[in-house]
Formats: C-alpha cells, structure tokens, sequence
C-alpha cells in the first residue's frame, strides 16, 4: 500500500513538471527563431523564380550559388541589405515585402549555397 501512494505521488509530480514546462513555453505566434529552413523557404516563395541555386545557371537574375562563399561576385550581408532593400535593375525592392527577419533568414540560407 505504501509503495502504491509513493507511485501515485510519483506519478502527480512528473504532472505537475510538464505543465510547468509548458507554461514556459512561448506563444504560439511569437516570432520564430532565425533558420537556414525558413531562409530556404522564403527563398522558394520570392526568388527562385529568378534565381537558381545551382553553379552557373542564369534565370532572370544571376545563380546565388556561392553568392557569398566562393562566387567571383561574392557579396557581404551588408551588400545583399542594399541589393534587397533599393533593388537593382531588373530585381524589384524588397522593402516593403520582407521584414527583417525574412532578409535574416535568407541571409543564413544564402551563406549555405
Ligand atoms: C523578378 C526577378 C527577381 C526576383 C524575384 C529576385 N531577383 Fe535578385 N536579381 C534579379 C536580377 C535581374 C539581378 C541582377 C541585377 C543587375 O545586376 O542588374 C538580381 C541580383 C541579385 C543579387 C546580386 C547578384 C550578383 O550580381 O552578385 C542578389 C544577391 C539577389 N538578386 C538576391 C535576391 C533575393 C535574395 C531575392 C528574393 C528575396 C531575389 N533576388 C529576387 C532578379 C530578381
């Protein structure tokens, strides 16, 4: 009997552990965390119509392959802001579309090709 109360004391402290844990959980619409998946995705959705990723091949734009790793037009962070933010010839800006976060998130992808 005894060690039946010690298992169910047992059993309503674990309980009462994972209701904290989820107390502490953020919302669930906060901001995510910056992520080279998010990049990605945001990638796909805005760029890739003009952009591909892969070594050489031109769309509209340029390939991002290498875009600020080993391309001979290799870009800072900084740069990319620019680009994105004032746009360049045939690319839109991108100011009123991406928040900051977003153009975070690309940078992280971009540093991946
Ligand atoms: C409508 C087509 C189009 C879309 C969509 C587009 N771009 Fe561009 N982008 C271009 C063109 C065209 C250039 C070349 C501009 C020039 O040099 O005249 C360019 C240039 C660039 C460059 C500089 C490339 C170099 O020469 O080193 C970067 C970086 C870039 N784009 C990033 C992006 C990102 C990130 C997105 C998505 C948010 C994006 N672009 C969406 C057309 C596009």
């Amino acid at each position: 009997m005894i060690s039946y109360m010690h298992k169910i004391v047992a059993v309503l402290l674990l309980s009462v552990a994972v209701l904290a844990g989820k107390a502490q959980a953020p919302a669930g619409s906060a901001a995510q965390p910056l992520s080279v998946q998010h990049g990605k995705q945001i990638f796909m959705q805005r760029c890739m119509q003009c952009h591909s990723v892969n070594k050489g091949q031109v769309l509209l734009g340029p390939s991002l392959f290498g875009e600020m790793t080993t391309s001979p037009h290799k870009k800072t962070a900084a740069q990319i802001r620019v680009l994105l933010r004032d746009g360049k010839g045939k690319m839109p800006s991108w100011k009123e579309i991406l928040t900051p976060d977003d153009i975070d998130n690309i940078l992280l992808y971009l540093h991946t090709l």
